[in-house]
């Protein structure tokens, strides 16, 4: 199994411990091959707004060169795993910096075909509250993406360290990380790997807009490229 993890932190803390005790639950389960990217170090950048991603091509992106490892990881990835701390009740900056760089990919432009057939997991921790929103912040840009199945897990650690973190709760998120492996193995091993209905639904709906309006050439011609405005489908 393939994974690709980002994570919104430099900070070995509780968001880099949970993320890792599922890391380790999977791969006692089968062979893993993990590409892991801490952020700001691995992706510095801000959106600085220009438009050449979703007008022209993600190439003209001024960050292309550090997109553009994670993005080859992201597609080549059965699972994907985005992970953030909860800052002030939604994901930390870098992590939303990253998530704004990968705009040209969300479904009205132009989603890369291999994010149909993906898992994605959301992973945040807190203090105390604002794991919904962190995570839906996430899942979002998951589902935008095409992820055809989306895990999402948060949790309130009530410390401000993974030191700080009670074992009883360490213990419970090990076991809550056991059972979220099984579940990500079991969605993996399915032979159908098709799409939620919710993502074949924004599919269509996108298409529609691209089919009729072509407000932006380059999406239109993507569209069109991959058969998508025909009877062609990024899914079986
Ligand atoms: C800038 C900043 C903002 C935070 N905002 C919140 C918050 O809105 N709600 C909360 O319960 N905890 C908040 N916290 C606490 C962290 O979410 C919590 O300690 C989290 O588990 C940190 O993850 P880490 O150990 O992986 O760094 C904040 C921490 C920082 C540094």
């Amino acid at each position: 199994m393939k994974i690709a993890a980002v994570y919104g932190f430099l900070r070995k803390g509780s968001t880099y411990n949970t993320a890792a005790l599922l890391l380790e639950s999977l791969k006692s389960k089968t062979e893993c091959e993990i590409s892991e990217f801490f952020l700001p170090k691995d992706m510095p950048n801000f959106c600085v707004g220009c438009f050449s991603c979703i007008m022209n091509s993600e190439e003209k992106c001024p960050h292309y060169a550090a997109l553009q490892p994670i993005a080859k990881a992201l597609d080549e990835a059965d699972v994907i795993i985005l992970a953030s701390p909860v800052y002030v009740f939604d994901v930390s900056g870098q992590m939303k910096a990253f998530l704004d760089h990968f705009g040209y990919r969300w479904m009205l432009h132009r989603p890369s075909p291999a994010m149909f057939s993906k898992i994605g997991v959301a992973i945040s921790t807190t203090a105390g509250s604002g794991q919904k929103r962190t995570n839906e912040t996430m899942a979002k840009s998951l589902s935008f993406w095409g992820t055809r199945k989306i895990f999402s897990y948060g949790k309130a650690v009530r410390a401000t360290s993974w030191d700080g973190v009670s074992p009883e709760m360490k213990e419970n998120i090990k076991s809550d990380m056991e059972k979220l492996s099984q579940k990500i193995i079991r969605e993996h091993k399915k032979h159908k790997r098709n799409p939620e209905i919710k993502t074949r639904l924004m599919f269509h709906i996108f298409r529609k807009l691209n089919k009729m309006s072509g407000w932006n050439k380059a999406d239109k011609e993507y569209w069109e490229a991959q058969g998508w405005l025909g009877s062609k489908r990024p899914w079986n």
